[in-house]
């Protein structure tokens, strides 16, 4: 749909004419399972996109409606739900909940929601919900929220609300990306710097089309471990706050003192740092050779110590080696399915496409869908 028809869709709806909000999903090039552990991420933003278009109305409403999504909801706005309702629109709700609780005058309006972001994926649907959401709701209120703000109160949404303890990544590579550069985001400070990707290299996100059950018992489970990780190390050295201060040497003083599956999780967690901050170097200094290898690494690491794979994954990773113009491949994400992310060189990027997809529909059976991505700018409204 262009913006064109999602006005259209509003004024046949609401009878108004709306602004638009965009706010896009995201690839994770490398550091994965790092921004919950105070650690470091490079993902970047790509052009699937959430839009949400909002006009005020006369009475204290939120109604909140979507062509792609059942249902058609309203709501008090100065009695909103306390607790998850358990349809989409908890997205929406948890934002505005947690933007009242900060002091947003929020007014009655109405809402049309339009995702492009492939759903269950791994590439961030939610966040791009999130964010297009708070963007349009404060655009209808006095407040000035700087977007690295936007980004926390989005993620405490979706922590407190809507009821998954994910990290800060998403929502904010979704408010902070930047057209042509990943973005290296150390998630204890909130700083950040943007990575060019060298000219001539395409990001190819092939989704399994595969999302195993196991995706959200398990990312708490994995987050419990890590801060059982970090119970023990504090114990040997109290400064020690978060598995991100712990040092590659320390974990190997120690490594046989954890329980087995604590130790693989920690040794995958610091391991990750250090990789990921040596990409974002060899990124800087276009060596794709050294950017290919630790994004090899970290699949490894995330399939063998972190356990998050699974065999489509696998499978999936494996099949971009050796075609022409592959420089490195790894699952993004979370994990359990969804997406792997290829770095390949542009002009080799349709044939990849399309060998890739043909040994992953051979393996597997399945058909997957492979986009061809490019990083983009965050999130904004549309002129
Ligand atoms: C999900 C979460 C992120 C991050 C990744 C794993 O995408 O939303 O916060 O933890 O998993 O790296």
């Amino acid at each position: 749909m262009n913006m064109n028809e999602l006005t259209q869709h509003f004024e046949k709806r609401f009878g108004d004419q709306p602004r638009i909000f965009r706010a896009p999903g995201r690839v994770n090039l490398i550091g994965e399972h790092t921004d919950y552990n105070d650690g470091f991420v490079m993902p970047a933003a790509v052009a699937f996109s959430t839009y949400v278009a909002i006009a005020a109305r006369l009475d204290r409403k939120l109604v909140i409606h979507s062509e792609e999504f059942p249902g058609n909801f309203e709501f008090d706005v100065d009695h909103l739900p306390e607790q998850r309702t358990g349809a989409w629109c908890d997205y929406v709700l948890g934002v505005a909940s947690v933007l009242r609780q900060r002091g947003a005058k929020l007014q009655g309006a109405n809402l049309l929601v339009h995702g492009e972001v492939p759903i269950g994926a791994g590439l961030s649907s939610s966040a791009a919900v999130e964010v297009a959401t708070a963007l349009a709701l404060i655009s209808q209120t006095r407040m000035q929220l700087p977007l690295p703000d936007i980004a926390k109160f989005c993620r405490q949404a979706e922590n407190t609300f809507v009821g998954a303890r994910v990290g800060i990544m998403d929502q904010f590579v979704s408010c902070m990306g930047k057209a042509g550069h990943a973005f290296l985001l150390d998630c204890r400070s909130l700083e950040f710097q943007f990575v060019p990707i060298p000219a001539g290299i395409r990001l190819i996100v092939c989704n399994t089309m595969v999302k195993h059950d196991l995706a959200t018992g398990a990312y708490n489970t994995r987050r419990e471990e890590c801060e059982e990780g970090v119970r023990y190390f504090a114990k040997w050295d109290p400064t020690i706050r978060a598995l991100r201060d712990v040092s590659v040497e320390l974990l190997d003083r120690h490594l046989h003192d954890l329980p087995t599956a604590i130790g693989k999780r920690c040794s995958h967690v610091v391991r990750e740092n250090q990789r990921t901050l040596n990409a974002a170097r060899a990124l800087t200094e276009g060596d794709l050779v050294q950017v290919g290898k630790l994004m090899r690494d970290s699949h490894d690491s995330l399939r063998d110590l972190y356990e998050v794979s699974c065999p489509e994954l696998d499978i999936m990773v494996e099949a971009g080696q050796g075609l022409p113009g592959f420089w490195g491949g790894r699952m993004t994400g979370g994990g359990f399915g969804g997406c792997t992310v290829n770095l390949v060189r542009e002009e080799n990027a349709e044939n990849f496409a399309k060998q890739i997809a043909q040994r992953y529909r051979h393996a597997t059976g399945i058909e997957p869908q492979v986009y061809l991505c490019t990083a983009e700018d965050g999130a904004g409204e549309l002129s």
